[in-house]
């Protein structure tokens, strides 16, 4: 087993953060030390209600989950339940959880933890940057303790998918994408951030067929496929408690790409980017100067590349415009099948051997 990775991952779950978390779950070579939340595809409440539900659903209420200011640093919060659903999580009822958040906030857990993990630790961001940027407020020695900052955000090459310039993550909180920006511009070229925009998610596209996969492979039944032509009250009947959930909460992901006119498919931006946190080299990247647009009229949000140094300040993102999407897609369902396997065993007490 190769040397385990150990992340802070700061998410705003939604349905394609919850697909994150059960990929990094699943990955015995990832160490999940803390999941914080923010507010974004809804409410921080939501968000760690949503955290909470998915850990204990996967039997790992060891992992803290802490819970994030209450919306961005200056603006108001929007959230998107047209996209996610109204609980941010699709279809998908997930059990009550019964575990509660840890007393302290995410911002003091980004500070504790990487006070007490100098230099161990990655940070994997697939919100917004609210509590990241209300850590490094209060501890500007922040950025130089992570190993790694990989950060799923922004719109390069790319049309935005919020505004025609911005995408959510930082649309939602210009001003904290544009604060830990400038926090991370002093940080050892090696440890530059990793910031993975549309450009390169938009093109991991998940289809029926994997969901079909992830149920097959698990060997959950009976194996569904989800079908543009379902009625919307369609849920999932399969026996794996990890695949019916998911398969129910990325149902209404299908529906909301397909009534924007992207086809029946969702872009899974946030496991990808998980996966790149735990290994950067399954994409390719440029190195630029990245800041945010924050008082344009109709560009408040934008993400703007300097490739050439044109600006003379140093290069503090490493901009993924590259990768091989169906070699991701394959992990992902070899992954998070075995997993679902795993905990729908670990639940019937049948063992991992059976
Ligand atoms: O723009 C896509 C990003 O915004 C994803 O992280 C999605 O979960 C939302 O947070
Ligand atoms: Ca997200």
């Amino acid at each position: 087993m190769s040397a385990r990775t150990s992340l802070i991952v700061d998410v705003d779950t939604g349905i394609d953060d919850s697909l994150a978390l059960l990929y990094l779950l699943a990955r015995d070579d990832a160490e999940i030390v803390a999941v914080l939340s923010t507010a974004g595809n809804v409410p921080t409440s939501q968000v760690a209600q949503n955290n909470l539900a998915w850990l204990e659903l996967c039997g790992r209420t060891d992992i803290e989950v802490a819970v994030g200011a209450a919306g961005p640093l200056s603006t108001p919060l929007r959230t998107t339940e047209d996209t996610h659903g109204p609980q941010g999580i699709g279809y998908a009822i997930l059990p009550a959880p019964t575990h509660r958040p840890s007393d302290r906030t995410a911002t003091q857990a980004w500070i504790d933890l990487t006070r007490e993990r100098p230099g161990e630790l990655v940070g994997l961001v697939t919100g917004p940057l609210t509590n990241l940027a209300l850590a490094v407020r209060a501890d500007p020695a922040l950025p130089a303790r992570l190993r790694r900052l990989v950060i799923m955000g922004g719109a390069f090459h790319h049309p935005g998918n919020t505004t025609p310039v911005a995408e959510w993550n930082i649309s939602v909180d210009p001003e904290a994408a544009a604060e830990v920006f400038a926090a991370f511009s002093e940080v050892p070229a090696d440890r530059t951030p990793i910031v993975c925009g549309l450009d390169v998610t938009e093109r991991i596209v998940l289809r029926p067929e994997h969901l079909r996969r992830i149920a097959e492979l698990s060997g959950s039944t009976p194996v569904e496929t989800i079908r543009t032509e379902d009625a919307p009250s369609t849920r999932s009947a399969t026996s794996n408690p990890v695949v019916r959930h998911l398969s129910d909460a990325v149902r209404f992901y299908f529906e909301f790409h397909r009534d924007h006119g992207q086809g029946f498919i969702a872009h899974m931006h946030d496991p990808f980017v998980a996966a790149v946190a735990l290994d950067p080299d399954v994409a390719q990247y440029r190195s630029a100067t990245v800041d945010v647009e924050t008082e344009g009229r109709i560009t408040r949000g934008q993400t703007v590349a300097d490739w050439f140094g044109l600006w003379g300040r140093p290069p503090n993102a490493r901009v993924a415009l590259d990768t091989d999407p169906d070699a991701f897609l394959d992990d992902l369902v070899d992954r998070v099948a075995t997993f679902a396997r795993t905990v729908d065993r670990a639940v019937k007490g049948s063992g991992p051997e059976a």
